[in-house]
């Protein structure tokens, strides 16, 4: 029978609202890319804090970071858990950094509590999960189970037109500790060793409705949606606004706009109405009000618990653009940007979850994630189990995203408690 270990309630918020501070859009929700200052700030006050309880940290090449316990006997098969710190862009407070401070909290309690079967537990922090930077979701995962390999280094680019591996080479550290690895370039065996990790756990916002609407305070999350990206390049023919008739025009922005409703037809015609489908980032050039567009670069994303759905839905949707950009008289460009199947989540892991519900009498419910999450990456290697609290108003993605404080603290106890069984 594990006795009870507690969490410190106080310092998980403390953690909280101090990271909390590390956004580019103060006062208008949290903006951190990965790689980017604000990134850099969180890392650098979460690696202090593990430097100060003595632990081991290991950063890869893709600033993937996992964190030890000291005197980790390497006999036991480690049980990790964690999740990522970047976000949208005006994003909230709690997507990912909520199950990194959770992971924490339990990292500090556990060596507070010097039991020796703890050692095997580690936390972990993905990097560039959210793909606000490359447009590519949980790329550092991808790169720790072998689904990206060296060559995604170079076809990735920012907006800026900089691939991965230039931001990666562009790093620095600050003079007195290391919160970058700016000297391992090696790309191509960052895959983590299976056979080492017994177990992987991710605490999440549910970043939907269902738990607040229920109410419940846990979610089991059972399988993870797949999500397909690609980004959709439409060329006309700018000119002025004033001088050129309709009928002689090649409007890009026209056709964009006809395209991205037929998107969005097509899904909301789906029978089953499970699969989502959505557009959320158009940048239209040279973008002033008395130019005809020449250029729009949009993103279209599908979703589904069925990766035929989604590839059928995907491919009817591209076929769709294309026909209307010929019609239109505008080139049309599609680039796969990036893709993860559904995944059902480890039924042994499942399993654990409930029952330790079960024994703190914790109201739960089995359920899916519409959200892609890292833990979607780590489940086709290791056993992975996912934990949500809710969100209130199921907002996430957005400055008003919030859970109340109970239910923070109730997840992270909850996460300690199932880490410890896990551990047994
Ligand atoms: O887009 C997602 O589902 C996640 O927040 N990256
Ligand atoms: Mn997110
Ligand atoms: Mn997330």
């Amino acid at each position: 029978m594990v006795t009870a270990v507690k969490i410190n309630e106080e310092r998980l918020l403390n953690t909280l609202s101090d990271l909390s501070r590390f956004t580019d859009t103060p006062g208008n929700g949290i903006t951190r890319f990965s790689y980017g200052r604000q990134d850099a700030k969180a890392r650098e006050y979460i690696i202090r804090r593990a430097n100060e309880a003595g632990c081991d940290v290991f950063i890869d090449a893709l600033q993937n970071i996992r964190i030890a316990l000291p005197d980790n006997n390497h006999e036991g098969k480690r049980v990790i858990s964690g999740s990522h710190i970047d976000t949208v862009r005006n994003g909230g407070w709690l997507d990912g950094i909520y199950g990194v401070c959770a992971a924490l909290e339990i990292l500090e309690t556990l060596r507070e509590s010097h039991r020796s079967f703890q050692n095997n537990y580690e936390m972990v922090i993905f990097a560039e999960e959210e793909g606000s930077n490359f447009g590519s979701t949980l790329t550092g995962s991808k790169f720790l189970t072998g689904a990206y390999d060296e060559p995604a280094l170079d076809s990735l680019h920012d907006d800026n037109g900089k691939s991965l591996r230039e931001v990666l080479d562009s790093l620095t550290n600050p003079p007195d500790i290391c919160i970058y690895n700016t000297s391992d370039k090696n790309y191509s065996d960052l895959e983590w060793n299976s056979s080492d990790i017994k177990s992987m756990f991710e605490l999440h916002i549910e970043q939907g409705p269902v738990l607040d609407h229920e109410p419940a305070s846990l979610g089991i999350v059972e399988s993870i949606f797949g999500i397909r990206v690609i980004e959709v390049t439409l060329k006309g023919v700018g000119n002025h606004a004033g001088a050129t008739p309709m009928a002689l025009r090649s409007d890009a922005l026209c056709a964009a706009a006809e395209c991205i409703l037929k998107a969005e037809s097509i899904v909301k015609g789906d029978a089953d109405h499970s699969s989502v489908v959505t557009v959320g980032k158009l940048d239209i050039s040279p973008n002033s009000s008395n130019v005809i567009a020449e250029k729009a670069k949009f993103t279209v994303e599908a979703r589904d618990k069925d990766i035929d759905k989604i590839n059928f839905l995907m491919n009817h949707i591209i076929s769709e653009l294309r026909s209307i950009a010929k019609e239109r008289n505008v080139s049309c460009d599609i680039k796969e940007l990036s893709n993860s199947a559904p995944v059902h989540l480890s039924s042994r892991l499942i399993n654990v979850i409930e029952q330790t519900a079960k024994s703190k009498n914790l109201k739960y419910i089995l359920m899916d994630s519409g959200a892609v999450h890292d833990a979607a990456m780590i489940a086709g290697s290791s056993d992975t189990g996912m934990i949500f609290v809710p969100s209130i108003d199921g907002r996430s993605h957005v400055p008003s995203e919030n859970t109340n404080s109970r239910d923070l603290l109730t997840g992270a106890q909850f996460l300690l408690d199932t880490v410890l069984v896990e551990l047994q």
